[in-house]
């Protein structure tokens, strides 16, 4: 492997500034919102990896699972030398599963935007994988990037990886927008591996967005920490409250955070007040079942090729494929 790619971390990342806007912007709004991209620094990483740990935290478990058993036939059609492209990766206990079970991948780009959190996984792959070229992308997989140059070879396979039903994250319209963007940086011929999360049961979604530990609430809570420090607010902590709802009418759960009393923020400049139970929406995590989300792959030019399930149907890895030489208007 060749281990300069670690260090050459080719950069798409978010504006300057961009955090502090979209703050600014979302406070402002009748109902407050921050968008959940900011949910993780170095800190909120660290805790979202302790969460997919939380006995009540089912969709990491189950889709390992699904990849323990079926990432050979994931993996059968997409070839030799292929270039996996994997959105929003932490730290993955499932790319070493897709990688073993393909022919020789040529090369690795996890993209993602917390930038030191990226750096270590990869390194912690290269160690296994050598041979395999890393090439770790700081991007927001919301906006257009393009691959390296060197890995646009059109002959190479291109496969995306966006496990952990972190496209749940996304409106179905926001989803449509992200595989047209991906349709775009993969190519003609390229596959796609997604997990969703098609749990629709509140007993079992409300533990795993509330767990008795307290982690998602830390992880939540974080937000405002990360806040205070680099945007320089005064929010205490301590007045508010971790909240998730169910939405069935959306089908979705919302992360909220409650202001615990009557409160006033500073930030850059500006005041925000909170009356008693109002609330900071940071978090909306959409729940596609198998149907919702195959008419959206196709809504975004893909075909739904394969899907594969625990056997309760709580969770879905599909596979998706970009015709060969099919022409779409691409987004940028
Ligand atoms: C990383 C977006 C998949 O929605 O389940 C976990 C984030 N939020 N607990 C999810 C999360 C609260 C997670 N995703």
């Amino acid at each position: 492997m060749n281990t300069t790619d670690l260090n050459a971390t080719a950069s798409r990342g978010p504006a300057a500034g961009a955090f502090a806007a979209d703050v600014l912007a979302g406070l402002a709004l009748p109902q407050k919102r921050i968008s959940s991209a900011w949910l993780y620094d170095q800190r909120g990483s660290e805790l979202f990896e302790e969460i997919t740990r939380l006995p009540e935290y089912y969709p990491t478990r189950t889709e390992i699972g699904i990849l323990e058993a079926h990432a050979r036939d994931m993996a059968r059609p997409v070839g030799a030398a292929a270039v996996v492209v994997e959105i929003g990766s932490g730290s993955s206990r499932k790319t070493p599963l897709l990688l073993r079970a393909l022919a020789e991948p040529h090369a690795y780009v996890p993209l993602d935007l917390a930038e030191e959190f990226l750096l270590d996984s990869a390194r912690a792959l290269a160690l296994e994988f050598s041979g395999l070229h890393i090439v770790p992308l700081v991007a927001d997989f919301t906006l257009p990037f393009d691959l390296p140059d060197d890995l646009q070879a059109p002959e190479r396979p291109r496969l995306g990886f966006f496990p952990g039903s972190t496209i749940g994250n996304l409106s179905p319209f926001g989803v449509v927008a992200f595989l047209r963007l991906m349709a775009a940086a993969l190519g003609d011929g390229a596959r796609m591996l997604i997990g969703t999360d098609c749990t629709r049961d509140p007993a079992v979604l409300l533990p795993a967005y509330d767990d008795a530990q307290g982690v998602t609430a830390a992880f939540n809570l974080n937000l405002l920490v990360r806040i205070n420090r680099e945007l320089g607010a005064d929010f205490d902590v301590d007045g508010f409250a971790h909240q998730a709802r169910y939405r069935a009418d959306l089908g979705r759960i919302e992360m909220h955070l409650v202001s615990r009393r009557t409160q006033r923020v500073q930030l850059c400049g500006r005041r925000f007040d909170f009356t008693p139970g109002e609330t900071i929406h940071t978090e909306n995590s959409h729940k596609y079942c198998r149907g919702d989300f195959q008419a959206l792959a196709h809504a975004a030019g893909w075909l739904a090729e394969d899907c594969w399930s625990d056997g309760q149907e709580r969770f879905c890895v599909h596979r998706l494929r970009l015709a060969p030489g099919a022409r779409r208007g691409t987004t940028h």
